[in-house]
């Protein structure tokens, strides 16, 4: 069964309470919580004041993406404000093995993410550690962008090297996913879901999450 994680940098901030409750009630998975430093990616989104005023109110595990430079410098202080998935770009990160331990160390889940110009193969010496692969199928930075069509090769020889190697981690897909395209990015080997604008730019964001769970 695979996981739908609505991306709360699409939501109404104004009132951030009552999306989070939507979640809650909703059939979505995760949280998935996007933070960007403005360096990495030319955005900038929220931080720590927001993530705490989220994690009182989720029910539901926190899988926060970080869009940061030297993300490692963060861990800790990620991990104090209730991730459950701490993922880190491979662009972002020089010593990204020791970064993973450490995040694993403290009882997180590790994941990994990368940009839309970066083949997979770079993970091959990773992927026996991390619990989730991040493809972005968007240049990282905003929502509501447009699906990138070739991350489906993408997920496919990834989820060729997961079978061959017998892994276990997931493979999320990020950016652009839609009620039309969401099928096929399953049928290509992913398992997670995010959704920010289809979601929340829907007249009825439950019921889109729903849509979203169905196979
Ligand atoms: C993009 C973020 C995504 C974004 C997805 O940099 O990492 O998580 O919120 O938004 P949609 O689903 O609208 O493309
Ligand atoms: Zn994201």
């Amino acid at each position: 069964m695979h996981l739908v994680a609505p991306s709360i940098l699409s939501a109404d901030f104004s009132r951030l309470e009552k999306d989070i409750l939507m979640v809650n009630r909703s059939s979505a998975d995760w949280f998935h919580l996007d933070v960007m430093d403005g360096v990495f990616v030319p955005n900038i989104s929220f931080g720590f004041p927001v993530i705490k005023a989220i994690q009182k109110l989720a029910q539901k595990p926190l899988d926060i993406h970080l869009m940061i430079v030297r993300p490692d410098r963060y861990i800790e202080e990620f991990h104090r404000h209730g991730a459950h998935i701490l993922t880190l770009h491979y662009e972002a990160e020089t010593h990204l093995h020791r970064s993973v331990q450490k995040i694993k160390s403290l009882g997180m889940k590790a994941g990994v993410a990368l940009n839309p110009h970066n083949p997979v193969t770079l993970l091959f010496d990773i992927l026996h550690e991390v619990d989730l692969v991040c493809l972005m199928s968007v240049n990282p930075g905003f929502g509501g962008q447009k699906f990138i069509p070739h991350t489906l090769q993408k997920i496919r020889q990834l989820h060729e090297f997961k079978q061959k190697h017998g892994l276990q981690f997931h493979i999320e897909v990020d950016g652009g996913v839609d009620t039309a395209n969401f099928k096929g990015i399953l049928a290509a080997g992913a398992d997670v879901l995010v959704a920010g604008n289809t979601v929340f730019v829907s007249e009825n964001p439950e019921q889109t999450i729903r849509q979203l769970k169905e196979i």
